[in-house]
């Protein structure tokens, strides 16, 4: 006789990877945002250290990470960007922080233009984390 294996029935064994996920969503972060920090302090100084090979690999390889960990929350807890409303803001945001990240880190010609961008796009971050942690789309703008 033909038998359901029970996890296509419950979906548990997607549901025991939220912690790990979550663990893992939440560790890329810290790492990207101490990294961002860092390197938009590097560029503002106008550092040769940015062109080390390390800082060429390694953010876009928590990036993805960081990515691919959202995609699994998104599958594990049912909740998906324009259909969830904080989640549809944080990837908005999500958007604002690559395109000031980009203008900071790589296409700001004055220093002064590299700065606004490089606070701009950390004070988005910091709102995206007040979206997650509270679960409201306005996070800490209410
Ligand atoms: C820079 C971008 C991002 C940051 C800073 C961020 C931050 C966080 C943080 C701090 C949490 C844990 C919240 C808590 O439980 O207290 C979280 C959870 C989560 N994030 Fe992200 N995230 C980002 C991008 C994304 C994207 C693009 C998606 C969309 C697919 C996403 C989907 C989720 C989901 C589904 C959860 C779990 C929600 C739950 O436990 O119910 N994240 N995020």
């Amino acid at each position: 006789m033909l038998t359901v294996p029970a996890v296509l029935v419950t979906g548990r064994r997607r549901n025991d990877m939220y912690p790990a996920l979550k663990l893992l969503h939440v560790t890329c972060v810290a790492l990207s945002a101490c990294g961002f920090a860092v390197r938009g302090g590097l560029a503002i100084a106008g550092s040769e250290r940015l062109r080390a090979r390390w800082w060429r690999i390694a953010p876009h390889a928590i990036d993805t990470m960081l990515l691919a960990s959202a995609l699994g929350l998104a599958a594990t807890t049912g909740q998906w960007p324009f259909e969830t409303p904080w989640l549809t803001a944080k990837l908005l945001g999500l958007v604002v922080y690559i395109a000031l990240g980009s203008v900071a880190l790589r296409f700001a010609r004055r220093r002064g233009t590299r700065i606004a961008a490089w606070l701009g796009a950390l004070a988005v971050l910091a709102w995206i984390v007040s979206v997650a942690v509270t679960r409201r789309p306005g996070g800490f703008l209410g």
